[in-house]
């Protein structure tokens, strides 16, 4: 009797606390109410890649591994900083020649220019402020052996970083992408960078060479062209 009671009471807070939610924000449901159909016609699934698109790839156990494997005293980039600390993996394990720090936060600009003052004294490091695709739409054609896209991971954020960056790299550059998921378990976000890809490597015949895992699916993502 006490149990049916507190199991109604329990449902009626929650069909209330929904309620409250949706006045507060203009009638909008919370992802988190909706019914598994409803969240799925709401983010349809990524398209399907071929055969062709995975047949080259290699399975690596993170992205730190993925830095042995990436090219050496290469041209390449960061999209994407925060307190830099793979930038300074990228330093440390590849030796670029030159790596392009990019940020829309001053906050995490400023960390670059502290963190790197000798490589940006010698040249290695440069440090651009701003929107990601203004910074790499400045830069020359198939300039970049490699970019690391690790900004805006929506579906238009990962999109127009790659459609940005792709007349950027060398002919046989690299691409690479952090948090290539579908949705983020931690952050209890949608991300979109799955279906970017995909779209990207159809669109544009580029294939997976590398996908390095991370334990909570926020794996890294390595594209070259067919
Ligand atoms: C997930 S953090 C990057 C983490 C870093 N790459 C790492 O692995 O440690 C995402 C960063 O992208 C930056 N960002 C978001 N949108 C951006 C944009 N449109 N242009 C440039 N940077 C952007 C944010 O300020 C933030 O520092």
């Amino acid at each position: 009797m006490l149990g049916a009671l507190s199991l109604r009471l329990k449902s009626c807070i929650s069909a209330l606390r929904k309620r409250i939610g949706a006045a507060i924000r203009g009638g909008e449901p919370l992802w988190q109410d909706l019914s598994p159909e409803a969240r799925r016609k709401m983010w349809p699934a990524a398209r399907d890649l071929q055969e062709k698109h995975v047949r080259n790839c290699q399975l690596l156990v993170n992205r730190y591994v993925l830095l042995e494997r990436m090219p050496k005293n290469a041209i390449c980039a960061e999209i994407g900083i925060l307190e830099c600390d793979y930038s300074e993996s990228i330093v440390r394990g590849t030796g670029p020649a030159q790596l392009h720090l990019i940020d829309i936060k001053p906050q995490w600009t400023k960390v670059a220019r502290k963190r790197f003052k000798s490589e940006i004294a010698a040249n290695q490091v440069c440090v651009h402020e701003g929107d990601s695709v203004a910074v790499i739409s400045s830069m020359p054609d198939r300039y970049f052996d490699w970019v690391y896209i690790d900004g805006d991971h929506t579906y238009a954020g990962a999109k127009r970083d790659l459609d940005a960056v792709l007349p950027k790299v060398k002919e046989g550059g690299l691409i690479a992408l952090n948090d290539y998921t579908f949705f983020g378990v931690s952050d209890f976000t949608k991300y979109g960078v799955m279906e970017a890809v995909h779209e990207f490597c159809i669109t544009n015949d580029f294939e997976f060479l590398f996908l390095a895992l991370q334990g909570r699916g926020y794996h890294d993502v390595i594209l070259r062209r067919i």
